[in-house]
Protein backbone atom coordinates (compact mmCIF):
# COMPACT_ATOMS: atom_id res chain seq x y z
CA UNK A 1 0.00 0.00 0.00
CA UNK A 2 1.81 3.03 -0.94
CA UNK A 3 2.33 5.59 1.99
CA UNK A 4 -0.13 8.25 1.11
CA UNK A 5 -2.73 5.58 0.90
CA UNK A 6 -1.93 4.58 4.45
CA UNK A 7 -1.47 8.05 5.99
CA UNK A 8 -5.27 8.73 4.89
CA UNK A 9 -6.33 5.41 6.09
CA UNK A 10 -4.88 6.38 8.95
CA UNK A 11 -6.97 9.74 8.92
CA UNK A 12 -10.24 7.73 8.58
CA UNK A 13 -9.63 5.30 11.21
CA UNK A 14 -8.92 8.33 14.02
CA UNK A 15 -12.42 10.03 12.43
CA UNK A 16 -15.64 10.50 13.96
CA UNK A 17 -17.28 11.75 11.48
CA UNK A 18 -17.02 10.85 8.04
CA UNK A 19 -18.52 12.48 4.84
CA UNK A 20 -17.92 10.99 1.32
CA UNK A 21 -19.29 12.73 -1.81
CA UNK A 22 -19.12 9.95 -4.83
CA UNK A 23 -19.73 10.53 -8.85
CA UNK A 24 -20.15 8.01 -11.32
CA UNK A 25 -16.69 6.78 -11.26
CA UNK A 26 -17.62 4.57 -8.11
CA UNK A 27 -19.71 2.32 -10.27
CA UNK A 28 -17.46 2.25 -13.26
CA UNK A 29 -16.51 -0.96 -11.95
CA UNK A 30 -19.97 -2.54 -11.81
CA UNK A 31 -20.01 -1.96 -15.59
CA UNK A 32 -22.35 1.74 -15.52
CA UNK A 33 -20.53 3.73 -17.89
CA UNK A 34 -19.63 7.51 -16.49
CA UNK A 35 -19.68 10.67 -18.41
CA UNK A 36 -17.03 12.47 -18.81
CA UNK A 37 -14.11 9.80 -19.35
CA UNK A 38 -13.55 7.47 -21.75
CA UNK A 39 -16.60 5.80 -22.60
CA UNK A 40 -18.82 8.59 -20.72
CA UNK A 41 -21.93 9.48 -21.93
CA UNK A 42 -21.15 12.70 -22.99
CA UNK A 43 -18.20 12.18 -25.13
CA UNK A 44 -20.73 10.87 -27.51
CA UNK A 45 -24.36 12.26 -26.65
CA UNK A 46 -25.27 15.86 -26.57
CA UNK A 47 -26.55 15.94 -22.86
CA UNK A 48 -28.99 18.61 -24.25
CA UNK A 49 -30.75 16.65 -25.91
CA UNK A 50 -30.79 14.04 -23.20
CA UNK A 51 -30.73 15.44 -20.15
CA UNK A 52 -32.40 18.73 -19.98
CA UNK A 53 -36.27 19.79 -19.66
CA UNK A 54 -36.24 21.43 -22.59
CA UNK A 55 -35.33 17.97 -24.04
CA UNK A 56 -37.95 16.18 -22.56
CA UNK A 57 -40.44 18.91 -23.44
CA UNK A 58 -39.60 18.69 -27.03
CA UNK A 59 -38.92 14.65 -27.44
CA UNK A 60 -40.19 12.81 -24.26
CA UNK A 61 -39.94 9.49 -26.20
CA UNK A 62 -36.53 10.23 -26.92
CA UNK A 63 -35.04 11.14 -23.52
CA UNK A 64 -37.21 8.19 -22.09
CA UNK A 65 -35.81 5.67 -24.29
CA UNK A 66 -31.83 6.78 -23.43
CA UNK A 67 -33.46 6.37 -19.53
CA UNK A 68 -35.04 3.00 -19.96
CA UNK A 69 -31.69 1.70 -21.49
CA UNK A 70 -29.38 3.00 -18.85
CA UNK A 71 -31.93 1.79 -16.61
CA UNK A 72 -32.10 -1.83 -18.24
CA UNK A 73 -27.81 -1.70 -18.35
CA UNK A 74 -28.22 -1.08 -14.33
CA UNK A 75 -30.50 -3.47 -13.07
CA UNK A 76 -27.47 -5.81 -14.61
CA UNK A 77 -25.42 -4.54 -12.57
CA UNK A 78 -24.00 -5.28 -8.73
CA UNK A 79 -22.52 -3.27 -6.68
CA UNK A 80 -18.31 -3.12 -6.61
CA UNK A 81 -15.51 -3.72 -3.90
CA UNK A 82 -15.86 0.78 -3.45
CA UNK A 83 -19.50 0.37 -2.97
CA UNK A 84 -19.46 -2.19 -0.45
CA UNK A 85 -16.33 -0.55 1.72
CA UNK A 86 -18.48 2.61 2.09
CA UNK A 87 -20.93 -0.07 4.11
CA UNK A 88 -18.48 -1.07 6.50
CA UNK A 89 -17.13 2.45 6.99
CA UNK A 90 -20.85 4.02 7.40
CA UNK A 91 -21.06 0.45 9.73
CA UNK A 92 -17.69 1.54 11.62
CA UNK A 93 -17.89 5.24 12.16
CA UNK A 94 -20.17 7.02 14.82
CA UNK A 95 -21.10 9.67 12.45
CA UNK A 96 -21.41 8.70 8.47
CA UNK A 97 -23.39 10.47 5.35
CA UNK A 98 -23.13 9.08 1.90
CA UNK A 99 -23.55 11.90 -0.36
CA UNK A 100 -23.57 11.04 -3.94
CA UNK A 101 -24.77 12.26 -7.41
CA UNK A 102 -25.16 9.06 -8.83
CA UNK A 103 -28.92 7.95 -9.72
CA UNK A 104 -27.96 4.36 -9.62
CA UNK A 105 -28.91 3.19 -6.59
CA UNK A 106 -25.95 1.18 -6.19
CA UNK A 107 -25.38 2.36 -2.59
CA UNK A 108 -28.56 1.49 -1.88
CA UNK A 109 -28.09 -1.95 -3.07
CA UNK A 110 -24.49 -2.52 -1.22
CA UNK A 111 -26.43 -1.48 1.89
CA UNK A 112 -25.62 2.01 2.85
CA UNK A 113 -28.00 3.62 4.93
CA UNK A 114 -27.52 6.93 5.27
CA UNK A 115 -27.58 8.47 1.54
CA UNK A 116 -28.36 12.24 0.13
CA UNK A 117 -29.16 11.77 -3.21
CA UNK A 118 -28.08 15.09 -4.56
CA UNK A 119 -29.39 13.99 -8.15
CA UNK A 120 -32.33 11.61 -7.72
CA UNK A 121 -33.08 8.25 -8.68
CA UNK A 122 -33.18 6.30 -11.90
CA UNK A 123 -35.64 3.97 -10.41
CA UNK A 124 -38.34 6.86 -9.28
CA UNK A 125 -40.56 8.10 -11.50
CA UNK A 126 -42.53 11.91 -10.73
CA UNK A 127 -45.33 12.39 -12.75
CA UNK A 128 -45.20 16.15 -14.10
CA UNK A 129 -48.69 16.62 -13.62
CA UNK A 130 -49.95 15.93 -9.89
CA UNK A 131 -46.18 15.81 -8.83
CA UNK A 132 -47.07 11.91 -7.52
CA UNK A 133 -43.44 9.82 -6.88
CA UNK A 134 -43.44 5.90 -7.79
CA UNK A 135 -40.56 3.51 -7.35
CA UNK A 136 -40.64 1.44 -10.68
CA UNK A 137 -37.85 -0.98 -11.44
CA UNK A 138 -39.71 -2.86 -14.04
CA UNK A 139 -38.79 -2.77 -18.15
CA UNK A 140 -41.32 0.29 -18.97
CA UNK A 141 -42.32 -0.91 -22.46
CA UNK A 142 -44.90 2.03 -23.34
CA UNK A 143 -42.87 5.04 -23.60
CA UNK A 144 -43.30 7.77 -22.27
CA UNK A 145 -45.47 6.14 -19.19
CA UNK A 146 -48.58 7.84 -17.98
CA UNK A 147 -49.52 8.30 -13.95
CA UNK A 148 -53.55 7.60 -13.14
CA UNK A 149 -54.35 10.67 -13.07
CA UNK A 150 -53.34 11.29 -17.03
CA UNK A 151 -50.39 13.10 -16.56
CA UNK A 152 -47.12 12.14 -17.99
CA UNK A 153 -44.63 10.74 -16.27
CA UNK A 154 -40.80 11.94 -16.75
CA UNK A 155 -37.52 9.97 -14.75
CA UNK A 156 -37.40 11.04 -10.72
CA UNK A 157 -33.84 12.86 -11.75
CA UNK A 158 -31.98 16.02 -11.88
CA UNK A 159 -31.39 17.45 -15.28
CA UNK A 160 -29.06 20.06 -16.12
CA UNK A 161 -30.65 24.09 -15.16
CA UNK A 162 -32.67 22.16 -12.45
CA UNK A 163 -32.80 22.54 -8.70
CA UNK A 164 -31.85 19.86 -6.52
CA UNK A 165 -34.29 17.94 -4.68
CA UNK A 166 -35.23 20.47 -1.45
CA UNK A 167 -32.67 20.65 1.61
CA UNK A 168 -30.65 17.98 -0.52
CA UNK A 169 -27.77 20.37 -1.05
CA UNK A 170 -27.99 22.51 2.83
CA UNK A 171 -28.07 18.61 4.27
CA UNK A 172 -24.86 17.81 2.55
CA UNK A 173 -23.21 20.75 3.32
CA UNK A 174 -24.02 20.32 7.14
CA UNK A 175 -22.72 16.83 7.09
CA UNK A 176 -19.46 18.01 5.04
CA UNK A 177 -19.03 21.12 7.49
CA UNK A 178 -19.60 18.75 10.54
CA UNK A 179 -17.07 16.03 9.16
CA UNK A 180 -13.31 15.33 10.49
CA UNK A 181 -12.37 13.36 6.70
CA UNK A 182 -14.62 13.86 3.44
CA UNK A 183 -13.75 11.40 1.19
CA UNK A 184 -14.62 12.34 -2.39
CA UNK A 185 -14.52 9.23 -5.08
CA UNK A 186 -15.10 9.31 -8.83
CA UNK A 187 -16.44 12.39 -9.63
CA UNK A 188 -15.15 15.12 -12.01
CA UNK A 189 -16.09 17.35 -9.47
CA UNK A 190 -17.11 19.81 -12.79
CA UNK A 191 -20.98 19.77 -11.83
CA UNK A 192 -21.91 22.17 -9.23
CA UNK A 193 -23.23 22.72 -6.70
CA UNK A 194 -22.29 19.30 -5.83
CA UNK A 195 -18.40 19.82 -6.66
CA UNK A 196 -18.60 23.38 -4.12
CA UNK A 197 -18.63 20.52 -1.26
CA UNK A 198 -15.02 19.61 -1.54
CA UNK A 199 -13.47 22.88 -0.78
CA UNK A 200 -15.66 23.10 2.37
CA UNK A 201 -14.04 19.53 3.58
CA UNK A 202 -11.20 20.01 6.48
CA UNK A 203 -9.09 17.02 5.37
CA UNK A 204 -10.04 15.76 1.98
CA UNK A 205 -9.50 12.48 0.46
CA UNK A 206 -9.89 12.27 -3.25
CA UNK A 207 -9.97 8.96 -5.19
CA UNK A 208 -9.79 8.87 -9.01
CA UNK A 209 -7.12 7.58 -11.20
CA UNK A 210 -7.38 10.92 -12.95
CA UNK A 211 -6.62 14.42 -11.85
CA UNK A 212 -8.76 17.31 -11.27
CA UNK A 213 -9.37 20.70 -10.59
CA UNK A 214 -9.13 19.76 -6.89
CA UNK A 215 -6.32 17.52 -7.30
CA UNK A 216 -3.64 20.04 -5.92
CA UNK A 217 -5.39 21.29 -2.92
CA UNK A 218 -6.95 18.20 -1.64
CA UNK A 219 -5.18 17.00 1.72
CA UNK A 220 -4.59 13.35 -0.14
CA UNK A 221 -4.81 12.87 -3.73
CA UNK A 222 -5.01 9.18 -3.83
CA UNK A 223 -4.25 8.18 -7.90
CA UNK A 224 -6.50 4.70 -8.67
CA UNK A 225 -9.83 3.26 -8.74
CA UNK A 226 -12.21 3.45 -6.19
CA UNK A 227 -12.69 -0.43 -6.18
CA UNK A 228 -9.15 -0.42 -5.35
CA UNK A 229 -8.50 2.76 -2.84
CA UNK A 230 -11.60 2.27 -1.17
CA UNK A 231 -11.19 -0.85 0.76
CA UNK A 232 -7.70 0.00 1.57
CA UNK A 233 -8.79 2.66 3.26
CA UNK A 234 -10.60 0.36 5.68
CA UNK A 235 -7.39 -0.24 6.81
P1 LIG B 1 -18.03 12.24 -14.58
O1 LIG B 1 -18.24 11.31 -15.69
O2 LIG B 1 -18.00 13.70 -14.87
O3 LIG B 1 -16.67 11.90 -13.86
C1 LIG B 1 -16.34 10.59 -13.50
C2 LIG B 1 -15.01 10.63 -12.79
O4 LIG B 1 -14.75 9.31 -12.35
C3 LIG B 1 -13.84 11.06 -13.68
O5 LIG B 1 -13.08 12.05 -13.01
C4 LIG B 1 -13.01 9.77 -13.84
O6 LIG B 1 -11.62 10.02 -13.91
C5 LIG B 1 -13.37 9.02 -12.58
N1 LIG B 1 -13.29 7.56 -12.69
C6 LIG B 1 -13.41 6.78 -13.78
N2 LIG B 1 -13.30 5.47 -13.46
C7 LIG B 1 -13.12 5.44 -12.12
C8 LIG B 1 -12.95 4.40 -11.16
N3 LIG B 1 -12.96 3.12 -11.53
N4 LIG B 1 -12.80 4.74 -9.86
C9 LIG B 1 -12.80 6.04 -9.48
N5 LIG B 1 -12.94 7.06 -10.33
C10 LIG B 1 -13.11 6.77 -11.63
O7 LIG B 1 -19.14 11.89 -13.47
P2 LIG B 1 -19.65 12.77 -12.24
O8 LIG B 1 -18.55 13.57 -11.66
O9 LIG B 1 -20.42 11.87 -11.37
O10 LIG B 1 -25.45 14.77 -13.60
O11 LIG B 1 -20.64 13.74 -12.99
C11 LIG B 1 -21.43 14.59 -12.26
C12 LIG B 1 -22.78 14.74 -12.89
O12 LIG B 1 -22.65 15.07 -14.28
C13 LIG B 1 -23.62 13.46 -12.93
O13 LIG B 1 -24.30 13.25 -11.73
C14 LIG B 1 -24.56 13.73 -14.04
C15 LIG B 1 -23.57 14.25 -15.04
O14 LIG B 1 -24.09 14.99 -16.09
C16 LIG B 1 -26.69 14.84 -14.04
O15 LIG B 1 -27.17 14.02 -14.80
C17 LIG B 1 -27.44 16.02 -13.48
Amino acid sequence: MPSNVSAAAEQVRAAKSIAVLTGAGVSAESGIPTFRSNGGYWRTHRFEDLATPQAFARDPKFVWEWYEERRRAIAAARPNSGHIALVELERRAPHFTLITQNVDGLHDLAGSKNIIKLHGDIWTLHCVKCGREKLAREVLSDLPPFCECGGMMRPGVVWFGEMLPAGAMERAAEAVRNADVLIVAGTSAQVYPAAGLIPMGRTVIEINPDRTSFSDDVTFSLQGTSAEILPQLLG
